[in-house]
């Protein structure tokens, strides 16, 4: 399970650290259906509702960086899509598993979506810290994921 904690803050509780919870909430939830045995059509649903918010995040960030002129946007914004790419595997991947592989692909399913979350939060997002007060004004205009109402519970 991740665990938030206050160093993966980026803009003290604002949108992108409520983005950031609620991506980490899909994930533990996959985690915890997945230590359970999850069916394919359930992990489907999940990580297809990850990528939905996944691809809303990554896009008010870009938007948010672009607005400020962040200096690292290009090399962030070609993360961001190595990111999805990867996310996509994984979906593949699970696909292409045959029944008798599924929980064990899923558990490392949900190893990697930790890594891969958390890893960009603390090594990519944390550099936007000083260009929050910024980027505040401008997230005024963002209503927060988890009130959008896609996942699946
Ligand atoms: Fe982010
Ligand atoms: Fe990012």
């Amino acid at each position: 399970m991740i665990e938030w904690r206050e160093k993966m803050s980026i803009d003290d509780g604002g949108i992108i650290d409520q983005d950031h919870r609620h991506l980490i909430e899909i994930i533990n939830r996959f985690e915890t259906l997945a230590a359970d045995g999850l069916s394919r059509g359930e992990a489907r649903e999940v990580l297809y509702a990850l990528k939905f918010y996944t691809e809303t995040h990554f896009g008010r960030e870009e938007q948010l960086q672009n607005m400020v002129n962040y200096p690292d946007a290009a090399d962030h914004h070609q993360e961001h899509r190595e990111l999805i790419k990867a996310l996509d595997d994984v979906l593949l991947h699970l696909e292409e598993t045959d029944d008798a592989h599924l929980d064990r692909v899923h558990a490392e399913t949900a190893h990697l979506l930790h890594d891969w979350l958390v890893g960009h939060i603390l090594h990519s997002d944390l550099k936007m810290r000083v260009y929050v007060a910024q980027m505040s004004k401008h997230a005024e205009n963002f209503g927060a994921l988890k009130d959008l109402e896609v996942i699946p519970e």
